[in-house]
């Protein structure tokens, strides 16, 4: 743990940026990899900590993996061919990882053991291994099979029809995964829709999924087989910049191929209505997941309220889009949005406490926060808690702020944007 000061004078922001892979995309390729028979080839990839996590994991379960900077090759014998791990499945920091994994391992033929850092050892996980139990799996861990470390037996699997409770890509994820090992039918039904990345990569690999209307449907049995992913620049770290480019002043950044899968752009919908001075130019393509640059001038922001169906589409973009509105005329109301308490932390009070202490005007609510705009922000000694979008946030809000801002952890931000003081150094001017 490192901690960093960060003095940046009122800077003003220029430049071109090509953002990191997509951290959800990025691990899918690497588990339908593993999961497929022969050959898939990742480009884009990102190496950030939770995603070598992955890696980790099914190297563990024999898989070859090769990395080379951006650059990934899995060469795998299929799921049937992998085998039983002789050590701890270690998952760090990561709840994807952890929370598909336990999809995957239900489905086997062996004992697999799973176990990631503190704030993992606090996520809940009932909410993948209750369906995946109904589906007949063979789980225990802590608080009956509600915390890690958690132990799989894997076993043979039936399919279910599952409602979910609450909108997570995860949760569904885990489900589907575990659907095609599973005997019959698997069926999903989706209130709000969450981002749909393993639905477009089970395509890609080969599957035959329906999707219509928030019903997903994955027949079990099916084998994947291997190919070639091209993982689009992640949104959720083009977000820090976008915000950056909105709210210091006298700036402009370009922002290169950025995925904007409709289930993840909510951002950009959001800043458009706040009055953000941003344009999307959408390459033409036929890839799995489209992506653009996108361009963003400083800005007059004004108030809105985030509540409802966008909420999954930008949940990951809250603690940065509660700087931007510390920064917009008027009350911005954030609700629906009580998932955030299980994030990597709790992202309420982490937003709330930390931008508090910079002299925000903001309030937490049972499910979300109010803040009050414009203010001007000071200095101060912030707490990421560990987390990297906490960590991320306080450094944007130091290119605004009177004085500067000292984090307690700068080491936290590898788990999704490794190179990130790389690109903010490459845009000061
Ligand atoms: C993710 C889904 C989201 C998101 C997380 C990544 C994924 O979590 O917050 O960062 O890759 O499926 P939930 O499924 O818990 O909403």
């Amino acid at each position: 743990m490192t901690s960093r000061v960060l003095v940046y004078n009122k800077p003003r922001l220029e430049g071109i940026i090509t953002v990191p892979g997509d951290k959800s995309i990025s691990h899918r390729a690497v588990m339908f990899g593993a999961i497929a028979e022969g050959k898939t080839t990742v480009t884009g990839f990102l190496p950030g900590e939770d995603c070598l996590s992955t890696i980790d994991c099914f190297r563990k379960l024999g898989v070859d993996i090769q990395v080379d900077g951006t650059n990934v090759e899995i060469n795998s014998p299929g799921m049937d061919g992998w085998q039983e791990p002789k050590e701890v499945l270690y998952t760090g920091n990561s709840g994807t990882t952890t929370r598909l994994m336990l999809g995957i391992l239900a489905g086997t033929n062996f004992h697999s053991v799973m176990t990631g850092d503190a704030s993992i050892g606090k996520r809940p996980m009932g909410r993948v291994t209750n369906p995946l139990k109904q589906m007949g799996a063979k789980i225990n861990g802590r608080e009956n099979g509600q915390y890690t470390p958690i132990a799989i037996q894997g076993t043979a699997l039936k399919a279910i029809d599952y409602t979910m409770p609450v909108a997570s890509a995860q949760v569904k994820s885990a489900i589907l995964l575990a659907g095609l090992r599973a005997e019959g039918t698997t069926i999903v039904r989706e209130k709000e829709i969450s981002r749909d990345h393993t639905e477009r990569m089970l395509q890609q690999f080969g599957a035959k999924i329906d999707v219509k209307d928030g019903v997903i449907s994955l027949e079990g049995g099916q084998r994947l087989h291997g190919t070639h992913v091209d993982v689009p620049g992640d949104i959720s770290s083009a977000a820090f910049f976008l915000v950056a480019g909105a709210i210091v002043p006298n700036s402009e950044i370009v922002l290169k191929n950025v995925g904007i899968n409709p289930t993840r752009a909510g951002i950009i919908e959001v800043m458009q209505q706040m009055g953000a001075n941003v344009t999307v130019d959408q390459e033409l393509s036929d890839a799995a997941e489209p992506t653009a640059t996108i361009t963003i001038r400083t800005s007059n922001l004004k108030r809105t309220t985030i509540e409802g169906d966008i909420i999954p589409r930008l949940i990951d973009e809250i603690p940065i889009i509660a700087l931007l509105a510390t920064q917009a005329e008027g009350t911005t109301i954030i609700r629906d949005a009580e998932e955030l308490k299980v994030k990597e932390t709790d992202r309420i009070t982490a937003v709330v406490t930390e931008l508090k202490k910079l002299g925000a005007d903001i309030t937490a609510t049972d499910d979300g926060m109010i803040i009050n705009g414009p203010t001007s922000l000071k200095g101060a000694k912030l707490s990421t808690y560990g987390d990297h979008r906490i960590g991320m946030m306080a450094a944007i809000a130091s290119l605004i702020t009177d004085s500067p801002i000292e984090i307690d952890d700068a080491d936290c931000i590898a788990v999704s944007y490794p190179t990130f003081f790389e690109h903010l150094d490459l845009l000061l001017k």
